[in-house]
């Protein structure tokens, strides 16, 4: 890592070295940043002409000895045509991050940890996670040939992420407890047992999650969106991506930040909450709850970042949304324009029709919600929430019967 940056409190500012394996101030407790002195020498480069990826912007991350990659990043920003003419916009994208390789955002931020650890020389690290921290940490930690060790809530994540995290050869911790406790409890460990930690907590992350700002912009032409909406659980990302955009904004390459919108869910609100009350301080949620699993959680280590976003931009703002909006949510995207999601990321598709039906977004807002997961990581919620197959006997009368039910259904509904 080269002498350019260091880790920042963003409370005291006290600076710190960057490769110093910490995660909060040791001065006063609060989060770190990672800052730059010479960002603005990005302006002088060629990487603006290559194509879309997190490395793209290396410009704006940590130079390190070791980068592990998996191919992450360029995700596509799909124009949706037909779900913004139901909700009543007129131009709507959707970023969707679960085309990473284990399918959600995380990847983003552990090409950039992972690479962290690698080149601090570290051969264990550990997370705690709703699901998806943990499938992506096991991944770049094989690719990186260190050890992983993760720290689940016992029966409460998502089936297709913990078999991505077994698979990767992950020691997985079931913990008889909530995310929350989990988090702390691997806090602990990493400090007891010298293990590098990277939950969002970690500041190197949020650098490579920051790129998801970044590539929205150049996907979009260097025409910076009115709105970017997110579902928000500990609060990392939507932290990391106004952090990427202001230092943009700071050295002349965009000349406005979007409206961050953070999206969570009613039972497990306590940033929303806050936001509604003007609160400058978040009340944590002691039993979180809600059908979107990866953001279940009541203490979010990153508050005070995801505020600093929520006031700092202009207009920003956050929302609550039922378990029942998520759901249908996650249906009509699917249904209307052939992207599946899970119920997690569809929150922000919800929050987007609430915030429409309420006038809090105008119709000519030009507007990116960010799907942080793919559908597959929870087939159950999936299963549950749509009409059942139907069963039927290898009978060729028995299926015309059902095929012209399905016909004369089908047809009066484009005939309407
Ligand atoms: N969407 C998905 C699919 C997630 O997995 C998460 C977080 C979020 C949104 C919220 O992002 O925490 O940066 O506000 N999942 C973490 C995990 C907590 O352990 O996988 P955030």
């Amino acid at each position: 890592m080269d002498s350019d940056l260091w880790l920042e409190c963003i409370s005291c500012h006290t600076k710190f070295d960057a490769r110093k394996m910490i995660y909060v101030c040791e001065k006063c407790g609060h989060l770190l940043d990672v800052n730059y002195s010479n960002l603005d020498r990005a302006l002088e480069g060629d990487w603006k002409d290559k194509p879309i990826s997190v490395w793209k912007y290396s410009p704006f991350l940590p130079k390190l000895e070791h980068v592990i990659s998996l191919n992450e990043g360029k995700t596509n920003l799909y124009h949706c045509i037909n779900l913004s003419d139901k909700l009543g916009i007129d131009n709507l994208w959707v970023k969707n991050e679960g085309e990473n390789p284990t399918g959600s955002f995380k990847d983003r931020g552990m090409t950039v940890g992972v690479s962290v650890a690698k080149s601090l020389g570290s051969n264990i690290v550990a997370c705690a996670s709703t699901g998806n921290t943990s499938a992506s940490l096991a991944a770049y930690a094989a690719k990186a040939k260190i050890t992983c060790v993760v720290f689940i809530p016992s029966g409460k994540i998502a089936l297709g992420k913990l078999a991505q995290a077994m698979m990767y050869g992950a020691f997985v911790l079931a913990i008889k407890g909530n995310f929350d406790e989990a988090l702390e409890l691997v806090q602990e460990s990493c400090e007891r047992f010298h293990m590098y930690l990277l939950n969002s907590l970690n500041p190197y992350r949020l650098e490579g999650q920051k790129t998801i700002g970044y590539e929205i912009v150049d996907q979009l032409n260097w025409d910076v969106p009115e709105a970017i909406i997110l579902p928000v659980g500990n609060a990392g990302n939507i932290s990391a991506i106004y952090k990427g955009l202001l230092e943009w904004k700071k050295i002349g390459l965009i000349d406005k930040i979007p409206r961050m919108i953070g999206i969570q869910a009613e039972g497990s609100a306590p940033i929303a909450n806050a936001y509604k009350k003007g609160d400058k301080d978040v009340t944590f949620v002691e039993k979180p709850e809600t059908v979107a699993t990866a953001i279940r959680i009541g203490k979010p280590v990153n508050w005070e970042k995801a505020l600093r976003a929520i006031y700092g931009s202009p207009k920003g703002m956050a929302e609550t949304v039922s378990d029942e909006e998520i759901l249908e949510a996650q249906k009509t995207l699917a249904r209307t324009e052939g992207i599946f999601v899970e119920p997690a990321s569809a929150s922000s598709i919800a929050g987007l029709k609430k915030l429409i039906d309420d006038g809090k977004i105008e119709r000519d807002e030009r507007v990116v919600c960010v799907t942080t997961g793919h559908g597959l990581k929870d087939p159950d919620t999936a299963i549950k929430s749509c009409e059942k197959p139907i069963q039927v006997e290898a009978d060729i009368e028995e299926i015309e019967k059902i095929l012209s039910k399905i016909m004369r259904k089908t047809m009066n509904a484009y005939a309407v």
